[in-house]
């Protein structure tokens, strides 16, 4: 027997491939793990809408159950909802036909498919960071090499020019960006997209923009770098129905762009998911038909909560950038001298908040942490409380004490 057949019979993990055992499990699902053995907790950790689907949304999918509509449906996506989404991206100046989006199972799968569909081993995906959890693994997963670009508050964590060209090797194949972002709520407006536009075209990049949050912005309209000139044509847009329209259980997204590249992904769709659920595909119909004047009700609770959570977070002296999208805050807490695990861990333990360390959206998170303002008003409060009592608390400490 070879060693890896002995390794095997020892030890069951000996099964498991090696780029899935070297993957370091999620910082954030580690961090829920404590919070769920925690009881009293006031979360502002996890990163999903606080309100239940708007009922017209639930009434399509009860209608949809009560006709039968239980079927797979055609691979990529039910033919009216490809044909809304292209609607729906008109909004954002984007002409696409029916054959440019794929349905997908959320954003999530999105991600996955789109790296599958163009790494080859070795190819470099730039990625600005900090971001979603899922790019780093997404992109090993497909045999590819994430460069990471950081970003940083002092650049209101936009991705810089000269920080990804200095970046860019021959083997570099494309960029991912996610605007308005997760974890930082930094948005990118037109001038700053068309730098990264005009790095991407010089050196024939594609660029990945998930844009799951383009929906939640306050007093800026979201800009997709797609809508730029010369940009459709080497964007794979995704985005999807969680976050805009509180539907995160019904695991649906969408990607958008070029014909050859949704038919790669379309591929791969079809032998590992089949098809999106037929159910949900229905009430995403319907959320793209009625759901709009939810999402401004939606959008301006939120608002509220933004100002709040970043007033309450300024005045406790955290410093704080402000968030232009989606619902998080990210705010230093270098201050501390703690990293942001050991802040996250005794802010759990000491007064039952949860927030997340900003090292779980990368390195470059690493002194920040994430707070999701999707909480309600009076658990803001209570939660801005008691972090006041615990910065208090550390604040009268030495120093040398605080870790
Ligand atoms: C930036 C970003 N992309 C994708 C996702 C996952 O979206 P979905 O629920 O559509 O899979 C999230 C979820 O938090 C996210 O923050």
């Amino acid at each position: 027997m070879n060693e890896r057949r002995i390794m095997q019979e020892k030890n069951k993990e000996g099964f498991v491939s090696d780029i899935v055992r070297n993957l370091p499990p999620s910082g954030i699902r580690k961090f829920f793990d404590l919070i769920a053995r925690t009881s009293g907790v006031i979360s502002l950790g996890v990163g999903e809408p606080d309100f239940i689907t708007p009922e017209v949304i639930r009434a399509a999918c009860r209608k949809a159950l009560q006709e039968g509509r239980t079927k797979y449906t055609s691979n990529g996506g039910m033919p009216e909802l490809r044909q809304a989404i292209t609607c729906y991206l008109k909004r954002f100046d984007l002409n696409y036909e029916a054959e440019n989006i794929l349905v997908t199972v959320g954003v999530s799968e999105a991600v996955d498919l789109v790296l599958r569909a163009i790494v080859n081993p070795g190819d470099e995906i730039l990625i600005a960071e900090p971001c979603y959890v899922s790019y780093v693994p997404s992109t090993k997963l497909a045999g590819g090499v994430p460069v990471i670009v950081p970003t940083s508050a002092e650049d209101e964590f936009k991705i810089k020019k000269k920080d990804l060209i200095a970046r860019i090797t021959p083997k570099s194949k494309a960029i991912i960006i996610s605007y308005p972002n997760n974890p930082t709520g930094a948005i990118m407006e037109r001038a700053d997209l068309e730098e990264i536009a005009q790095v991407a075209r010089k050196y024939n990049l594609l660029v990945i923009s998930d844009e799951v949050y383009a929906e939640l912005t306050y007093g800026t309209k979201h800009i997709s770098i797609a809508s730029l000139p010369g940009m459709q044509e080497r964007t794979i847009l995704l985005n999807g129905f969680s976050k805009a329209f509180a539907m995160t259980g019904w695991r649906l997204g969408f990607a958008a762009g070029p014909a050859e590249i949704i038919e790669a992904m379309l591929k791969i769709h079809q032998y590992t998911m089949l098809c999106a659920p037929s159910i949900s595909q229905c009430a995403a119909l319907a959320a793209l038909q009625e759901g709009f004047p939810f999402i401004e009700e939606m959008v301006s609770s939120y608002d509220k909560r933004r100002q709040l959570m970043v007033h309450g977070l300024t005045e406790l002296g955290l410093t704080c950038y402000r968030p232009r999208g989606a619902f998080y805050v990210f705010p230093s807490i270098k201050e501390t001298g703690m990293s942001s695990e050991e802040f996250c861990e005794k802010l759990l333990f000491e007064e039952k908040v949860a927030v997340v360390p900003g090292n779980a959206f990368g390195q470059s998170g690493e002194g920040f942490v994430r707070c999701c303002y999707a909480a309600a008003q009076n658990e803001i409060e209570e939660a801005l409380e008691r972090i006041e009592r615990f910065l208090r608390r550390l604040r009268r400490l030495p120093r040398t004490a605080i870790v």
